[in-house]
């Protein structure tokens, strides 16, 4: 359970005294241009940095309803809890009072209870993005406790899409263990997670052993064709041809490489990585949000099963990452990103939530709400609330 800030609250209290008082009976400062200046901004308040935090604390809360502490998992869905602890983790790096009395059983309690709770132990089951997905949720958990536990949970994960690297038809990583696809999703998490482990183990197993693993996955994956000329990525190759297979341009698949780019440059200190992430998401905001600066995945708002309900999270929580974190950032690239998690987050709760539930279509209103939807907007909510503190 978290708590909203007591000083929150008694800001609204103070707020709606000075607005009552001030109606009925306006003062003689009342046509004084600062004043109502001051009256119009209370009455038409735009969301605030605060106000972002208690969203994200509301809707964390709700989200925990759905929480089992015997399987570690949320509503039972396997990749999905993956990355609600990465939201919450993420939430954690920059509240941590707000959220450590949430996570600081979740956290150990996921770790030890899913692999039983999900039948698939040590994180590893048919399918790498799967397994991907919970490296970086343990990547995201050891950044923000420092707890080598997490750390070198991933890092055991990892070896099993290492171990076979190279060997589908196209090449890069299959995405399952039956060899049906060959394509974006996996490959991005290898890339991003091969650079993440590159930062934080630098010299184990030894020097640059995962950095040549994210190089290798960065080479393979532009020479791939899975980067459209739009700067969009489709979702997969030909079997037969190993051309793009000009399939659908899913959110999360223009978000999961934005951090493991921004991070290789970090270790490489060549920007042509973090130039590439801005690339693609400029594109993706450009493709994927409406008139409003809205989000939508195309299969909104009827035709998303739960894997998708999953996928608009992923690329605010990895425009967030750029935001705060990229090398190169040129100012009107910032600016978009600040827009773009904001206007999401203001679009979310004014227009997609009720009782603390949030749904699918950020644009809403909307029926479907499900762990995924609200870990999903939780993403962008979390997103808004670190991009202004
Ligand atoms: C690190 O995390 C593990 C797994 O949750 C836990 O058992 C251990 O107590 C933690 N260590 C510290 C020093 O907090
Ligand atoms: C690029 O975007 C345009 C406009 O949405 C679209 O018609 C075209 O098919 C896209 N090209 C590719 C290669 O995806």
């Amino acid at each position: 359970m978290i708590l909203s800030t007591p000083a929150r609250a008694l800001a609204i209290i103070f707020t709606l005294i000075s607005i009552s008082q001030a109606l009925p009976h306006p003062s003689p400062e009342a046509s004084n241009p600062s004043s109502s200046q001051q009256l119009s901004r209370r009455l038409n308040r735009r969301a605030t940095p605060t106000d972002y935090v208690d969203y994200a604390v509301a809707g964390i809360n709700q989200m925990q309803t759905w929480y089992s502490a015997s399987t570690g998992l949320y509503s039972n869905a396997w990749w999905n809890s993956a990355n609600v602890i990465t939201m919450l983790a993420d939430f954690q790096d920059y509240f941590p009072s707000q959220a450590e009395p949430t996570t600081n059983s979740v956290f150990p309690t996921t770790l030890a209870n899913a692999p039983g709770g999900g039948g698939f132990p040590g994180f590893i089951n048919g399918y790498y993005d799967d397994e991907l997905w919970w490296a970086l949720a343990w990547i995201k958990v050891f950044d923000v406790t420092q707890n080598s536990t997490y750390l070198d949970m991933a890092a055991s994960i990892f070896e099993d899409a290492k171990s076979v690297w190279g060997t589908a038809t196209c090449g890069g990583l299959w995405w399952d263990k039956a060899h049906t696809q060959n394509g974006a999703v996996e490959n991005e998490l290898y890339l991003t997670t091969a650079a993440k482990l590159a930062n934080r183990s630098p010299l184990t197993p030894s020097n640059g052993y995962y950095l040549a693993e994210a190089k290798k996955a960065h080479d393979w994956f532009l020479a791939s064709g899975l980067i459209n000329s739009n700067n969009t990525i489709n979702n997969g190759l030909n079997l037969q041809t190993c051309q793009n297979d000009a399939n659908v341009v899913f959110s999360y698949n223009q978000g999961i490489i934005l951090s493991g780019l921004a991070e290789m440059t970090w270790s490489t200190g060549d920007d042509s990585y973090n130039v590439l992430a801005n690339t693609i998401a400029t594109a993706a905001i450009a493709a994927l949000t409406d008139a409003n600066g809205v989000l939508h995945e195309l299969c909104e708002p009827n035709a998303c099963d739960s894997d998708e309900q999953q996928f608009k999270g992923i690329f605010g929580r990895n425009i967030q990452f750029l935001y705060s974190r990229a090398d190169v950032l040129p100012d009107d690239t910032k600016a978009l990103y600040l827009n773009f998690l904001t206007a999401n987050a203001n679009s979310i709760w004014a227009n997609d939530q009720a009782n603390n539930q949030l749904g699918l279509d950020w644009s809403g209103p909307d029926a479907t709400v499900t762990v995924e939807t609200q870990s999903s907007a939780l993403d962008v909510i979390v997103g808004a609330a670190c991009a202004t503190i």
